[in-house]
């Protein structure tokens, strides 16, 4: 019997075994060894996900019931919180936010505006057709493409997120929203591509893909039924995104004056970063220095970040900019 058969086998005989104690073979997050659990079933008259703390140490053998606010880890209706078991530090089930939070810590929405590591806010307007990076560090740089309109007798072109590309490793993560012409909210505008292939995220079951690259967990789960997700990179970065149209309101209050026959579908984010270094660089990335000193103006509606010269890159692929710090560790390029 092959090792391939004998994990099935195995698989087969774990599924029963769960069926048994009415108990789901679900992990924690990510390979995280401080946070192993496994998820129950609701006790019954309730919607409350319970898990059973496998990490040893004070946690372990503890079943925690998820708040009633958050009854479950991975909520799809627009209760935006999840329940978050930490089996770790805590030994608690407490609820977080699973869609981006623009006025968040690290978030990246509207016509870019930013809020920054330190909590201030500003704009960054850059081009549009063009790219620019976010963070870039040693083992991670994320991109970003601006897309955007100009019209008659501004100086400036207004622009959005139209896509980012997420580099660590060897590999590049692609979100983008499509271009489309007319908004519905239950099309699907997302797309994802892993190192150039396109990725299609299920809508059933767990609802989430996820890929074992050398030592990392990547992970993808919806958080909604379409135009919506949560992205694990194990130890690097944790997205929350959502595809958005320019509405028709927002249109004239802003005076965009957008052609009719684009919704400009574009990307609201927010990140959380893991083991930055001090020197990380980015539109975004700066502000996670420690003792970073923010240049941009307070208590002006428009703060704004320059340095466009100093972030653009050459593609949305390209870990290249003046102050990029990000090398790839092999130079294959598969895009
Ligand atoms: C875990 O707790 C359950 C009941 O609370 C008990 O039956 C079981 O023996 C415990 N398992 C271990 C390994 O301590
Ligand atoms: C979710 O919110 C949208 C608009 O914010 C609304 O149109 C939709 O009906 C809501 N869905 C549910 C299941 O509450
Ligand atoms: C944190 O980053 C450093 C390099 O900046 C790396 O050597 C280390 O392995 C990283 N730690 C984790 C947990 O990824």
């Amino acid at each position: 019997m092959g090792p391939r058969k004998a994990f099935i086998l195995l698989a087969i005989l774990l599924v029963f075994i769960s069926v048994e104690t009415g108990s789901v073979q679900a992990q924690g997050s990510g390979k995280d060894p401080a946070n192993k659990y496994d998820v129950k079933k609701p006790l019954p008259g309730t919607t409350q996900v319970r898990a059973v703390c496998k990490t040893k140490g004070e946690c372990f053998n503890t079943t925690l019931t998820c708040p009633s606010q958050c009854p479950d880890r991975k909520p799809k209706d627009n209760n935006s919180k999840g329940c978050f078991i930490n089996c770790g530090s805590k030994c608690e089930a407490t609820c977080k936010n699973r869609k981006p939070k623009c006025d968040g810590f690290g978030s990246l929405c509207y016509d870019p505006r930013f809020v920054g590591g330190d909590g201030v806010m500003f704009y960054f307007h850059g081009a549009k057709g063009s790219d620019f990076a976010v963070v870039s560090d040693n083992n991670l740089q994320i991109n970003a493409h601006f897309i955007g309109s100009r019209p008659a007798g501004r100086t400036r072109d207004y622009t959005w997120v139209q896509a980012l590309s997420v580099m660590f490793d060897t590999h590049t993560l692609v979100l983008a929203a499509k271009r489309v012409t007319k908004w519905d909210d239950k099309v699907e505008s997302l797309t994802v591509k892993w190192d150039g292939e396109d990725v299609s995220i299920p809508t059933d079951g767990e609802a989430e893909w996820r890929i074992m690259s050398q030592q990392r967990e990547v992970v993808i789960e919806r958080t909604d039924e379409t135009n919506s997700v949560k992205v694990t990179v194990d130890g690097l970065v944790e997205l929350n995104l959502r595809v958005t149209p320019i509405g028709e309101k927002e249109n004239k209050v802003h005076n965009y004056q957008l052609p009719s026959d684009d919704a400009f579908a574009h990307l609201e984010t927010q990140f959380r970063f893991f083991n930055l270094s001090d020197l990380v660089e980015g539109i975004l990335g700066k502000t996670y220095r420690t003792g970073y000193v923010s240049p941009v103006k307070r208590g002006v509606p428009m703060p704004m970040m320059g340095g466009e010269d100093k972030y653009q890159t050459p593609s949305l692929y390209s870990p290249v900019c003046k102050v990029c710090r990000f090398q790839r560790e092999s130079a294959v390029a598969t895009l």
